[in-house]
C-alpha cells in the first residue's frame, strides 16, 4: 500500500500518551500524519513529541488565521485518506455525536467526507454510561467506525473496558480501513512443524498420536497473512495447504528434523507438531501373526527436534515449543522451556478433547513468566501467536 495520508485528533485522556508510538508506527509504514490536538490533549502530550514524530506541523486551534490562510480546516480534513481520534474521550464522542463544531478538531469531524475512526479510552463507568453508549451508536449510524476499548486494570484504578487498545491494535486498524492488510512479517522466514509422525512397525503398520495439526495449520496461515515466508513441516495429516504456505510433507521424526534443518536459516520457527518420542526398526515386509506370541517392539529414541534447534549454530532468533500435557500443565511446561532452551513454551492441557478439535486454551511461558490465554478457537490463537511473533521480531 502506497503511502496515505491520515489526520490524527488527539484527544485529552491519559492513554493520549500511546498516540506517539502510533504516529511513529504509521510513519515507519510510509503513511504521512497530521496531528491534531485538542485543548485537552495538549495538557497530556506536548505539540513537540508530535511534531518531531510525525515530522509534520501540529494542528491544535480553530482560529489560528495563519493556519486559515495556509490551510483552511476543510482543506485540513479533504486532504486525508483517513481521519483517526485516538483516544476518544467520552466528551469529544458526545460532541461527535451532537454535531457540534466548537473546536478544531469537532470542526474537521464534521467537514470531513473521508472514513472516520475513534479509538475510545475512558473510566469504565464512563463507557458503560447509557450516554455514552447512546453515542456511540449515534456515531455508528453515521458510519463512524469504533474501535472498541480494551479491558483490564485502569490508570483511575478501576478494572474493566475502557482501556485504549495497544498502538499496534489501532494501527492494524487503520491499515484494514484503507484497504490494506498490515504485513509487519514481510521479509521474515519462519519454519512451522505441525501434525503427528508415523514411526512405521512394517510396511502397513505404524505408531501415531492423534494430533491433526489444525494448531499447527492455523499458526502457518496466521504468519503467512502477515506477509512472513512460510516452510510449513508437516506430518501426515488431512488438511489443506494453507494459503501462500510452503508445505513439506514427511512421515517420520527423522525425516521431519532433516527438512527442518534443510529449510534454515529462519528468523523463527514454531514447533507445533506432535513428534514420536520413539522409533522402531521397521521390518522390510509385513510382520505375521505368530501364533500366542505378540512381536516385540525394540524402541530407539527420536531426535528431539526442537532442542537441537535451539543448540544449532544456525538457530532462529525466537524459537517455540509447544507442550501438550494432561497434567500439572505450567509446571511441566516450564521445565521443559528450560531443558529444550527455547524461547516460549506454548503450554495446553490435551487431557480434553483439544487434540481433533477447534478449540484451544493455551498458557505461554516465557522468560517473563506464564500469561494465560481465554478458551478461543484455533484460529484466533493462531493470530494471537502470529502477532506476537511479529511484535517479538520487529
Ligand atoms: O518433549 P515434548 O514432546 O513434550 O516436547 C514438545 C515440544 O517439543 C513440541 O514443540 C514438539 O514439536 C517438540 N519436539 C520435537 N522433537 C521431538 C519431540 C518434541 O521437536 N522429538
Amino acid at each position: 500500500m502506497n503511502g496515505k495520508r491520515i489526520t490524527l485528533i488527539i484527544g485529552g485522556g491519559i492513554a493520549a500518551y500511546k498516540s506517539c508510538e502510533l504516529v511513529r508506527l504509521l510513519r515507519k509504514a510510509g503513511h504521512q500524519v497530521r496531528c491534531v490536538l485538542t485543548k485537552s490533549g495538549a495538557q497530556f502530550v506536548t505539540p513537540l513529541s508530535l511534531a518531531a514524530l510525525s515530522e509534520d506541523k501540529v494542528y491544535t486551534e480553530l482560529f489560528d488565521l495563519k493556519d486559515e490562510v495556509e490551510m483552511g480546516h476543510i482543506q485540513l480534513s479533504r486532504q486525508a485518506d483517513l481521519l483517526a481520534v485516538v483516544p476518544a474521550t467520552a466528551d469529544l464522542i458526545g460532541r461527535m455525536a451532537a454535531g457540534m463544531a466548537d473546536d478544531l478538531a469537532t470542526t474537521l469531524l464534521l467537514a470531513t467526507d473521508k472514513p472516520v475512526l475513534i479509538a475510545p479510552a475512558m473510566n469504565v463507568r464512563m463507557w458503560l454510561h447509557p450516554a455514552t453508549q447512546r453515542n456511540i451508536e449515534t456515531l455508528r449510524g453515521d458510519g463512524i467506525q469504533i474501535l472498541e476499548p480494551d479491558e483490564g486494570a485502569m490508570a483511575c484504578g478501576e478494572f474493566g473496558p475502557g482501556r485504549l487498545p495497544e498502538p499496534q491494535s489501532i494501527f492494524d486498524a487503520i491499515i484494514a480501513m484503507l484497504g490494506g492488510s498490515p504485513k509487519p512479517l514481510a521479509g521474515q522466514h519462519v519454519i512451522v512443524t505441525a501434525g503427528p509422525t508415523h514411526e512405521p512397525i512394517d510396511p502397513v503398520r505404524y505408531v501415531a498420536n492423534r494430533s491433526s495439526g489444525k494448531q499447527g495449520y492455523a499458526i502457518a496461515e496466521a504468519l503467512a497473512t502477515l506477509g512472513a515466508r512460510v516452510t510449513l513441516v508437516s506430518g501426515p495429516v488431512h488438511l489443506p495447504t494453507p494459503k501462500g504456505v510452503h508445505r513439506i510433507d514427511v512421515e517420520t521424526a527423522v525425516e521431519m528434523q532433516a527438512a527442518v534443518a534443510g529449510n534454515l536459516p529462519a528468523d523463527a520457527a514454531v514447533m507445533v507438531a506432535a513428534v514420536a518420542d520413539w522409533r522402531f526398526p521397521s521390518a522390510d515386509q509385513k510382520i505375521k501373526k505368530q501364533d500366542g506370541a505378540p512381536p516385540v517392539l525394540e524402541p530407539s529414541e527420536n531426535p528431539d527436534i526442537l532442542a537441537g534447534l535451539c543448540r544449532s549454530p544456525l538457530r532462529p532468533r525466537l524459537v517455540i515449543g509447544f507442550a501438550a500435557e494432561t497434567e500439572q500443565v505450567i509446571d511441566y511446561a516450564t521445565t521443559k522451556r528450560m531443558r529444550k532452551g527455547c524461547d516460549w513454551i506454548i503450554a495446553n492441557d490435551v487431557s480434553g478433547d483439544v487434540m481433533g478439535g477447534d478449540r484451544n486454551s493455551v498458557h505461554i511461558i516465557t522468560d517473563q513468566g506464564v500469561e494465560s490465554w481465554p478458551d478461543t478457537d484455533k484460529a484466533e490463537v493462531a493470530r494471537q501467536i502470529a502477532q506476537r511473533i511479529a511484535d517479538a521480531l520487529a
